[in-house]
């Protein structure tokens, strides 16, 4: 794939289509015009009447989600307007939407090539590289298509080469954002692709080579624990949940050094079920492949990890993900079984479907051996996390409060954004058991949270926070940039959250 940045006049810049992100005042007819000239049109030049004219013969005036197509201009074949509104209501946000409209139509219209770029980049609330940086990512993570198994018949193009020219933003800005926006979601596409992946190709080995591979590529180091180092470590939770399956676990640490000089480190945490069929407590046959995807939490630590060492954010954080199958069978574990985990703490097994606390009560424990500034964890936990949020916000959890008040900034930033759920004590007697040390349900009554409440007791005193990603990660509709399906949500938030760490 391609991404540029180019300080050119868009006309300049042969491409399959030209995307053109417009607010109302670029297209706004100049005072006493009697055609539509306006800044927009006069930079055609030669086709200036012709883009007049079809800017006449439509509605389109800029207005946010309006869109124009024309064909044959100058070196484009087909040019797409997409309004953002108002300049002074300008965002990232909008802008990262309209480049994916803009690639939307690229799409259909079999385009394989397009050149992105937007009048004034000087709004006052949104930088050049910003402004850049946004049209990029809107497009790239737009464009992502899952059909690596599609062998025929594919219904639109694949775009793989994306340039933004525009002509008064500098070209060092200009190149840095480009580039940035490249590396960032390359990593957003590592995460997707790993999701999207169905179980028979991503298994816990098959998910610990993929971490391994990107930790070669990026001079990040990467020790697997296999089932050996596992049993002698204790993780009981995680050989719990394993114990149905053919195939064995993984733990998988990546340790990312970007600070030599400082002894601090970060501890991210993801669930790394490569299938969860609910184990003995067997889930609906409906809608079961979709929890081929319940490894997101693990696809987004191996994101991040690659997003900050090939952006070189200068933080130290090591990447946990304990990995493994959730299936049924004669060594299955058992509703009713009591398993003593790697901290000690024991827990009753009261239905073997609410797996994933019990293999990150391993995940956790461990990351405390870094004595690290905070532990966050990403997990596919919940579907009370779904009923509660939807897919527009991922639930957050915790104790460290400062953490917290960084991933807030970071989600609306990156518009990966996260909402707080409480914690109370009171929720805490709901997983209580008589015969072990806790419970792994708690109950009816606000399963996002007592789930959290159970996390909790495996990451002693160090600031925390859980983000359960049931219903953000794994794509029942399309948004606006990312299809159905594996989202990589968490790497463009967490990556932005180490950029604050880092400043
Ligand atoms: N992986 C699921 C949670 C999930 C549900 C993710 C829907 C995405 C969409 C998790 O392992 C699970 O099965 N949780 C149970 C817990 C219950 C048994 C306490 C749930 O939410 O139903
Ligand atoms: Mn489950
Ligand atoms: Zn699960």
């Amino acid at each position: 794939m391609k991404v540029e940045f180019v300080e050119k006049k868009f006309t300049e810049v042969k491409a399959g289509a030209l995307i053109l992100v417009l607010t109302k005042e670029d297209v706004a007819p100049e005072k006493g015009s009697r055609n539509q000239s306006s800044k927009l049109t006069s930079l055609f030049r030669e086709d200036k009447a012709q883009v007049e004219a079809a800017i006449k013969g439509s509605e389109f005036n800029g207005d946010k989600d309006q869109r124009l197509t024309i064909y044959s201009v100058g070196k484009h074949r087909v040019v797409f307007l997409v309004g953002v509104g108002e300049k002074s209501q300008l965002t990232s946000e909008k802008i990262r939407r309209a480049a994916a409209a803009g690639i939307k139509s690229a799409q259909s219209s079999k385009v394989i090539s397009v050149v992105l770029s937007a009048l004034d980049s000087s709004v006052e609330q949104v930088s050049d590289y910003e402004t850049v940086h946004s049209l990029l990512e809107g497009a790239i993570l737009g464009a992502y298509k899952f059909d690596k198994y599609l062998t025929q018949n594919k219904k639109s193009s694949k775009i793989d080469s994306f340039i933004v020219a525009i002509e008064d933003v500098q070209s060092a800005i200009g190149k840095k954002a480009a580039k940035d926006a490249h590396l960032l979601c390359e990593a957003v596409y590592l995460a997707r692709d790993l999701s999207n992946a169905p179980a028979n190709e991503i298994y816990p080995e098959a998910l610990a080579n993929v971490a391994v591979k990107m930790a070669k590529r990026y001079h990040v180091r990467a020790r697997i624990l296999d089932e050996k180092q596992i049993k002698k470590l204790k993780m009981g939770g995680l050989l719990a949940v394993n114990s149905g399956s053919a195939k064995p676990p993984r733990f998988i640490t990546l340790e990312y050094k970007g600070n030599s000089k400082s002894r601090n480190w970060y501890a991210i945490v993801g669930k790394g079920i490569t299938f969860d069929s609910g184990g003995i407590s067997l889930k609906p046959a409906a809608g079961m492949g979709e929890m081929k995807m319940d490894m997101s939490g693990a696809a987004v630590v191996i994101g991040t990890i690659q997003a900050l060492a090939s952006l070189k954010i200068p933080v130290n954080v090591v990447g946990i993900a304990p990995s493994t199958e959730n299936l049924p069978g004669g060594s299955a574990y058992k509703p009713g079984d009591i398993v003593t985990t790697m901290s000690g703490i024991t827990i009753e097994v009261d239905n073997t479907d609410a797996e994933g606390r019990i293999i990150l009560s391993d995940g956790l424990y461990y990351a405390q051996r870094y004595r690290p500034k905070a532990i966050i964890d990403l997990a596919t936990l919940t579907g009370a996390c779904v009923v509660a949020l939807g897919q527009h916000a991922t639930g957050m959890f915790g104790t460290g409060e400062d953490v917290m008040a960084q991933l807030k900034e970071a989600g609306e930033k990156t518009y990966e954004r996260v909402w707080q759920l409480p914690i109370y004590e009171e929720y805490e007697k709901q997983i209580k058991s008589d015969v072990a040390d806790v419970k792994n349900v708690g109950g009816k009554w606000a399963g996002a949270i007592t789930a959290a409440l159970f996390l909790k007791k495996f990451v002693g005193d160090y600031p925390w926070v859980h983000l359960d990603i049931a219903g953000t990660a794994m794509l029942e509709d399309a948004t606006d940039y990312a299809p159905k399906g594996g989202s990589g949500v968490g790497v463009r938030l967490l990556t932005q959250f180490f950029k604050q760490v880092a400043s």
